[in-house]
């Protein structure tokens, strides 16, 4: 269908599953067991309803925002999606384009099918990247990898801490995988395992030895921001804040780790109300981002209001470029802009800073 025919972010998926190529579909769509996560992410939102202001003069309403020090002109970023080539020639090139021309964060992915420097090469000069890291046994790969990424002027470093090991997506299980040239440039120190589909296949390298203990050694290799992606309890929160990085994000990695793992939204509130307790939030010094599920500028507005800094989306710019290359990324975030405009305003916010949780009920988001 014409890319003038989409008109949601569920329109992306209902292309992709069509054009794409049945391990690339499996690959991408699929959560980890019985999905369980996976569907919950999409429930969560549903659960949670809008309080809207009136008679706020909304004429003009701004939804740009700043992330990490960087300006965004969407409360969104471009989350880490791994083999943008298996669906598309172009694979993660396409993203990248994309945010140049809207203003839009791109966070790259260790594994991205595109090599880093040709990322950074397709990017403007001004435009901001992020860089998502997996861990390598081998810190010296690590240390490379991240000090070359930060003189390439990489602006924050995610450290994906919910995959010590990767979760059994077993709709992507069921295939073999075949080196067809989407694979990411796989860092060393891996027995490549070809049974077991795509994700297993290419992660072996990560180290699942990483503790706590690490963070000062990251702190030490790079003046990049550090954020803790995976965070899942307010527990881990506090530990971060006091760890000293500059961030977390509250995920379940698209409900494609551990399964029954609550979705974003609802571990956004406990983690506030601890940071609170504690004296660490609002800081200026520490910014919480939630990811999964996000379908809808009202998703984004409620995980604002209910107090994230911005969220991250995954699978929906993936398979608006797998269906449409470049120009299904654009789309995918103008429909965004057209959805904020319009939600803001039937909300009653002008702008990020006026979104807060008296805007919401979400008295029924942890009754399941
Ligand atoms: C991911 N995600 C991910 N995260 C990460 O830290 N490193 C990675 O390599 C990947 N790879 C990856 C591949 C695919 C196909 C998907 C769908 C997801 C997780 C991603 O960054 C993000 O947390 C979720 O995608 C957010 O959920 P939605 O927006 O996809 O529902």
């Amino acid at each position: 269908p014409p890319l003038d025919n989409v008109i949601n972010m569920h329109d992306f998926e209902v292309v992709a599953k069509t054009v794409l190529p049945e391990k690339a579909w499996a690959y991408y769509s699929s959560g980890s067991d019985d999905e369980i996560t996976l569907r919950e992410n999409r429930t969560a939102y549903q659960r949670v309803w809008f309080r809207p202001r009136i008679l706020r003069d909304v004429s003009s309403v701004d939804w740009s925002t700043t992330i990490l020090g960087q300006k965004s002109s969407l409360p969104v970023y471009i989350s880490a999606t791994a083999l943008g080539k298996l669906g598309h020639p172009d694979g993660e090139l396409c993203l990248t384009r994309a945010a140049a021309q809207h203003g839009v964060i791109q966070m790259i992915a260790t594994l991205a099918s595109c090599s880093f420097d040709d990322i950074v090469d397709a990017a403007t000069p001004e435009q901001p990247l992020f860089l998502q890291l997996y861990v390598n046994r081998d810190r010296e790969i690590t240390r490379k990898y991240v000090q070359h990424a930060e003189a390439r002027g990489v602006k924050a470093l995610f450290i994906t801490v919910d995959a010590p090991q990767l979760g059994r997506r077993e709709k992507d299980m069921r295939m073999k995988f075949v080196d067809d040239g989407a694979g990411a440039e796989v860092q060393k120190g891996q027995d490549v395992k070809k049974d077991q589909g795509v994700a297993r296949a290419i992660s072996s390298f990560i180290d699942p030895s990483l503790s706590w203990k690490d963070i000062p050694w990251f702190q030490s290799i790079t003046k990049m921001p550090i954020i803790l992606k995976g965070i899942a309890t307010a527990e881990d929160a506090v530990l971060a804040f006091e760890a000293g990085v500059q961030g977390i994000v509250l995920s379940n990695h698209g409900g494609r780790q551990l399964d029954t793992a609550r979705s974003g939204l609802e571990i956004l509130v406990e983690v506030i109300a601890a940071l609170k307790a504690r004296g660490y939030y609002p800081s200026p010094k520490f910014e919480i981002f939630v990811d999964g599920g996000v379908r809808r500028a009202s998703d984004v507005l409620k995980a604002l209001a209910l107090g994230a800094t911005a969220v991250g989306v995954g699978r929906p710019f993936l398979y608006a470029f797998c269906a449409y290359g470049q120009a299904g990324v654009e789309k995918a975030i103008q429909i965004f802009k057209d959805e904020f405009e319009m939600n803001m305003r039937l909300l009653g916010a002008r702008t990020i800073d006026e979104l807060v949780p008296e805007m919401v009920d979400a008295s029924t988001l942890t009754s399941h």
